[in-house]
């Protein structure tokens, strides 16, 4: 399938930003035309951002899965959708077709029918990154449930906060994870979750690791078993569950300025056109393709360009279990070479680690494959950039820097590979149905080039986030509130002499470690929970990989004098425990005090340069309650 709606040159591109953003409406009606609807919808869309409310493809009916798999069956039944790439390249690898999927998504609906899943009915996803994840997820697309997906890497704490404030009831998950070296008990850690939620009825395991699980009777059941009774009871095709456009899709969760984490809900018509509009643009895509996107399902990323962005244009999307150095740094170019890998896209994370093994694990590697580079989840530095042009592109292949959010469901701000200026560093220009705008913080827009500020968009494009699950005024605050009338992103940006974007980071207290949102608040938390500490405050500081460190600034009053790196090693358990191994601080100082305001507010900004390393530039301290605390703690900066 080729897609009228693919931009090819820098006319079409300027042709569909200024249609898109004059008449969204009718922009987006065009492409959504091209799906395919159980019945039409009656009003494009209708929003306001106060409330917010936004409606899109209102009176529509469709079912997303009957547009990433069955639609396909005519021309591509045969054409690999995924391909598996296991952690150990000494497995043998996987391949999935597109009638293979389908038939695979059908099962597992009738599974999830079978284990009472209904329409409406929220299902937490904890698997590893292996073909039945994408099933998992897909099924619960066919029937109509709301899947949570929640990365391998949270702790049962984590989990179980997310399964009350979604209230599911269903989870699938697998014995275990491989990563790398390591061997993650899944199932040990959902029944861990589970102690205090006794609301859940059923839990499904996949086998992958063969560890040894505990299955509770009554509870939980296995994926195997269940597949045979649907196939004893000789079921096959699954009639897919009519979705409203506006009825869920998913709840993703994820970090934000405040210590419990946010639901993001996305709907289903409007996620998918976008996914799909975007994967086609910014890559370029071309029939055949094999995109290999190496996020996890668990994230945003893995979601929409895993999943549903390849697979609703019919692509072959790559999976791969394992991480860039396991078990040695080639990983990602041994994967390149063997599947003609066509379009590569990880984040800036990766590249940094890979860089700093320098170019002996691609010698000898074919990367000729290799038609776009894509980047993703955090601001790439200059250095970084270069060398995947350099050496992973070899100078031929345009690197999209793509800048979004959980909340945004695809890529907002990328150029589109080949067709549109990159610039280094830069995200560059908007995607069509995307107007973007800087303002000042009295939320004043700030106009013309060579400028910077808070960055917000205008106008609601089709996957904006409709509602935090269970909050809506959680929604309307976090976005909607700070500057009437515009989605507010919480990154800050500069926009240079040509208009391009850069994204210069976070400006409210939201890290990005390795590519991941982290909460600082969530972060503290988890930190206050130990019991030697008095208080907490967690800042971010440059790190050469990760983008990002943290850096906990920690008031103690257990006895640790002698012993402190064990109390450090206490204290990063705890934080493993309530959040998971990814929010581990990288560096504890231990403080007799933090520098607050006479009012009592921790003076971030002060912490923050200290960790930077910034010691003589510490602005105003006049204010603090007491100043001295602030030369303790530049004399004990790690
Ligand atoms: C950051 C990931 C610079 C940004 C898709 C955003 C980026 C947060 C880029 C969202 C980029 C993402 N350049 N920064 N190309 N892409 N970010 O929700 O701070 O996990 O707000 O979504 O990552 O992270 P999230």
């Amino acid at each position: 399938m080729s897609y009228s709606y693919q931009i090819k040159t820098q006319a079409e591109y300027d042709a569909a930003w200024k249609k898109s953003t004059e008449n969204p409406g009718q922009f987006w009606a065009e492409i959504a035309a091209q799906f395919y609807w159980r019945k039409k919808w009656d009003i494009a869309l209708d929003w306001n951002f106060a409330e917010p409310h936004v409606r899109w493809f209102l009176g529509g009916k469709l079912n997303i899965t009957e547009n990433c798999l069955d639609r396909h069956l005519a021309d591509k039944a045969n054409q690999p959708a995924i391909i598996w790439e296991p952690n150990n390249p000494e497995e043998a690898h996987r391949v999935l077709t597109y009638k293979q999927l389908h038939d695979k998504v059908c099962q597992f609906a009738h599974v999830l029918r079978n284990n009472g899943v209904k329409k409406g009915d929220r299902v937490c996803i904890y698997m590893g990154m292996i073909p039945e994840l994408a099933v998992a997820v897909l099924a619960c697309a066919r029937v109509g449930a709301i899947h949570s997906v929640i990365f391998g890497g949270f702790s049962a704490q984590s989990i179980a906060d997310r399964l009350i404030d979604a209230q599911a009831e269903f989870i699938i998950t697998c014995d275990g994870a491989y990563r790398g070296a390591k061997d993650i008990p899944l199932k040990g850690v959902i029944d861990d979750a589970l102690i205090g939620c006794r609301f859940v009825k059923k839990v499904i395991v996949f086998t992958r690791t063969r560890t040894p699980v505990s299955m509770i009777k009554g509870r939980d059941v296995w994926w195997e078993d269940e597949i045979r009774k649907v196939e004893t009871q000789g079921l096959h095709e699954f009639e897919a569950e009519e979705m409203n456009s506006e009825d869920p899709l998913f709840i993703l969760y994820t970090s934000g300025s405040t210590g419990k984490p946010k639901g993001v809900v996305h709907a289903c018509a409007g996620y998918m056109i976008y996914t799909n509009y975007t994967f086609v643009n910014v890559f370029q895509y071309k029939p055949g393709d094999v995109h290999f996107c190496t996020a996890d399902v668990g994230w945003i990323t893995g979601h929409s360009y895993i999943v549903y962005g390849p697979l609703s244009a019919g692509a072959t999307s790559l999976m791969f279990e394992g991480v860039p150095t396991w078990p040695d740094a080639g990983r990602f170019w041994e994967i390149v070479e063997k599947y003609k890998v066509n379009v590569l896209y990880t984040a800036p994370t990766a590249i940094r680690s890979l860089m700093g093994f320098g170019t002996g694990p691609i010698e000898g590697r074919d990367l000729s494959s290799l038609r776009v580079l894509g980047t993703v989840g955090e601001p790439i530095n200059e250095e970084a950039w270069q060398w995947y042009f350099k050496h992973i592109g070899k100078e031929k292949c345009p690197i999209v820097d793509t800048w979004w959010q959980t909340e945004t469901g695809g890529i907002l701000i990328s150029n589109l590979a080949g067709v549109t200026p990159a610039k280094a560093a830069f995200a560059t220009l908007p995607l069509p149905g995307v107007d973007p705008v800087l303002v000042d913080e009295n939320g004043k827009i700030i106009e013309g080039n060579n400028v910077s500020g808070n960055l917000c968009i205008r106008q609601p494009w089709p996957s904006i986030i409709r509602t935090t699950w269970g909050d809506h005024e959680r929604c309307r605050v976090n976005y909607f509130a700070t500057y009437p009338n515009l989605y507010f992103t919480g990154d800050g940006a500069l926009r240079d002499e040509n208009g391009m974007y850069r994204i210069t980071g976070r400006v409210d207290d939201v890290l990005n470690v390795s590519g991941h949102r982290i909460g600082t608040a969530e972060v503290e938390n988890a930190l206050n929970m130990h019991a030697g500490v008095v208080e907490s405050a967690v800042v971010g500081y440059p790190h050469d990989i990760k983008g990002q460190g943290i850096y906990a600034y920690i008031v103690y009053t257990g006895e640790h004098e002698t012993e402190e790196n064990l109390t450090r090693q206490d204290i990063l358990q705890t934080v493993t425990r309530v959040i998971g191994a990814i929010a581990k601080p990288d560096k504890i100082q231990f403080v007799s005090g933090l520098p607050k305001t006479r009012s009592g507010k921790i003076m971030r900004r002060i912490l923050r340069k200290i960790a930077e390393g910034e010691l003589e530039n510490i602005g105003d301290t006049s204010t603090l309650l007491d100043p001295a605390v602030v030369e303790e703690i530049k004399n004990g900066k790690l």
